[in-house]
């Protein structure tokens, strides 16, 4: 494996911060996707594999592994296997899933980013939640290697925000202001453009979803930083008061109060490609 640089390690610390704010704060849905897992799933004994690709600290992998042991019965063994190169997202999931716990789960861990990642293993469900948006310029390569993954009867499930979603706008605002950051990441519509080019047939469920942004609000608030860093893909600090200012506009131009609670939209969409 290739070891994390001083600066990886550094962006790993900032990006784990900003994204449990973020967590705690995400009207999310992850139900579309595990319902099509389960629509999906033809699971052939002794074995159910599933491949987590860009894990986080696992939210989501904890409910995966609960609506995947009510849906199968007790002669499949659950084989669990979770890529995150994020040391302390590391940290978090295995203080979540780890054998202790799951003593029922063959668990396994590894900390390489997925481009470095190999196994002749198969599985029969691969899946990108939210994390395909860190790999630009390896898409088409990815689903192409995570086809190759697959059990006979798996599929390939990605879960990325669509073009409406405010954060493409507070990203792209942020490197407009600034001349940093990203100009550019990856939306649904795009990756939908790159599964065609490749010739696959797809699913695509769309669905909304919201992010309270109250904290960003706050004065003085080291979790409103946080979540601010969260929308710039970036350290805010760099912004003066006046492109803060800015930033703080287009979010609250995009606000729906509801129960108090300032909510922008983060529409996403989730898409299997089955083998
Ligand atoms: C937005 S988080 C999503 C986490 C989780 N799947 C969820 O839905 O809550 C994106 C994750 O992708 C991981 N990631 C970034 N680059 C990666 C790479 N090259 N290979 C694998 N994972 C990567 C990040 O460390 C982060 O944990």
């Amino acid at each position: 494996m290739v070891s994390p640089t001083e600066i990886e390690i550094k962006l790993y610390e900032v990006y784990d911060a900003s994204y449990q704010v973020f967590l705690k704060n995400w009207q999310v849905n992850r139900q579309v996707a595990l319902d099509l897992m389960q629509k999906h799933l033809k699971p052939q004994p002794p074995q159910v594999a599933v491949l987590s690709v860009g894990a986080g600290p696992g939210d989501f992998d904890v409910q995966v592994i609960s609506t995947l042991k009510q849906e199968i019965s007790k002669e499949f063994k659950l084989r669990y296997v979770a890529v995150e190169p994020n040391h302390l997202h590391r940290q978090r999931y295995e203080q979540k899933i780890n054998p202790s716990k799951y003593a029922d789960i063959d668990l396994k861990v590894h900390p390489e980013k997925i481009e470095e990642f190999w196994t002749d293993e198969k599985f029969d469900i691969i899946h990108y939640t939210h994390s395909m948006y860190h790999m630009p310029g390896h898409e088409q390569q990815l689903v192409q290697k995570a086809m190759e993954m697959l059990k006979e009867n798996g599929f390939l499930i990605l879960t990325l925000d669509t073009r409406d979603a405010i954060i493409f706008d507070t990203i792209f605002k942020y490197a407009a202001l600034t001349g940093e950051g990203f100009t550019d990441m990856l939306q649904m519509e795009k990756m939908q453009t790159m599964v065609d080019e490749l010739g696959l047939s797809y699913e695509v469920v769309k669905y909304p979803e919201y992010m309270d942004v109250t904290l960003c609000f706050e004065e003085n608030s080291s979790a409103g930083k946080a979540l601010m860093d969260f929308f710039c893909q970036a350290d805010s600090s760099q912004l003066s008061d006046e492109q803060r200012q800015e930033m703080l506009h287009l979010l609250a131009s995009n606000i729906n109060e509801k129960d108090g609670r300032k909510l922008v939209p983060l529409p996403a969409a989730t898409m299997v490609i089955c083998k």
